[in-house]
């Protein structure tokens, strides 16, 4: 068990006060309590689900899955096709750990896991895609994008890292890009993964205590506490400029961490037909978990 203690200064949180604890039976779910003794049960908060998924449940289902993406992965491979797949969405939301599982078993010669930082002085002077387009896929290649061009329409936007015409270029530009890519071959998979208001926050007190999870915790994360709305509104604009037919986004509720990775590796293995397929294994994507932006997300 570890005690809390303050050692960053924070204007905002009046989540960061002494007096919470965690212990860590399970690593993908810790169990914070607050002084009194109470567990933080935030991860219930608009979550069709009153139960997370239990780990038995999740490690036979997660088994299943990656050897599916293990056979998508070879039809890539053998049929010289090109997989972008993004993973978007707010602090804490879950992309890390769900890339970590993705590729987990994937064979690491023909799948890679792209996380740029922030923008060099060479790469300011770029177009603003230039430095993504290095990174796309050659023939047989799988890509997984951990965080993406769409930095531009929420850190970028909320942050005040891009002027208001950097961002109007880049909101008519993604469309066209995008339908580039596809018109080109390219198979593109959006994912945003939705984290709710206090679960976020009780994710950023568990990175704090969580010595293995203190790494995670960014400056830009704290200023996020007070972001929100912004950051609510930065999505909503950018899903109605960028949720496209030809390249729609995918919401995944990403309260239950377990349940989300399970439901975003069903949901891309569902719309391939890879070779040697079993969809009894793959099974149908929950629609209350995964789905279109358009009934995800509110
Ligand atoms: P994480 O990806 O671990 O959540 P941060 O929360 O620190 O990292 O940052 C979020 C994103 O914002 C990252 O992709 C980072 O590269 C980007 N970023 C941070 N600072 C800047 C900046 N000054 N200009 C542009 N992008 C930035
Ligand atoms: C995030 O979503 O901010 C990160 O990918 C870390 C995580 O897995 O929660």
């Amino acid at each position: 068990m570890y005690v809390f203690v303050t050692d960053l200064t924070l204007e905002s949180a009046d989540l960061f006060v002494e007096g919470y604890t965690a212990e860590f039976p399970d690593d993908d779910e810790p169990v914070l309590r607050r002084a009194d003794g109470s567990e933080v049960l935030t991860w219930q908060e608009n979550y069709p689900f009153t139960e997370r998924m239990g780990r038995p449940e999740y490690e036979r289902q997660k088994r299943l899955l990656q050897i599916e993406l293990l056979k998508l992965q070879y039809w890539v491979t053998e049929t010289g096709r090109r997989l972008v797949i993004l993973f978007e969405g707010r602090d804490a939301a879950g992309k890390g750990g769900t890339i970590k599982r993705f590729t987990e078993h994937l064979d690491p010669r023909g799948a890679r896991t792209v996380a740029l930082g922030k923008p060099s002085e060479r790469e300011r002077g770029e177009w603003y895609f230039q430095r993504y387009v290095r990174e796309l896929p050659t023939a047989g290649e799988i890509v997984l994008f951990d965080r993406s061009w769409y930095n531009r329409a929420g850190v970028e936007r909320v942050m005040g890292y891009c002027t208001q015409e950097e961002y109007d270029r880049f909101m008519r530009q993604v469309p066209e890009f995008e339908r580039m890519l596809v018109d080109d071959g390219v198979l593109l998979v959006k994912l945003w993964f939705s984290v709710s208001r206090n679960e976020q926050r009780t994710r950023f007190v568990i990175r704090q205590i969580d010595p293995v999870r203190q790494w995670k915790l960014s400056p830009n994360d704290i200023k996020s506490l007070d972001r929100w709305d912004d950051y609510t509104e930065a999505k909503v604009a950018m899903l109605r400029a960028t949720d496209t037919e030809t390249a729609p986004w995918t919401v995944v509720k990403s309260n239950d961490k377990k349940r989300a990775r399970i439901e975003a590796m069903r949901s891309i293995l569902s719309r391939f037909d890879y070779a040697d397929k079993d969809e009894e294994a793959i099974g149908t994507p929950d629609v209350r978990i995964v789905g279109p932006a358009a009934t995800l997300l509110e």
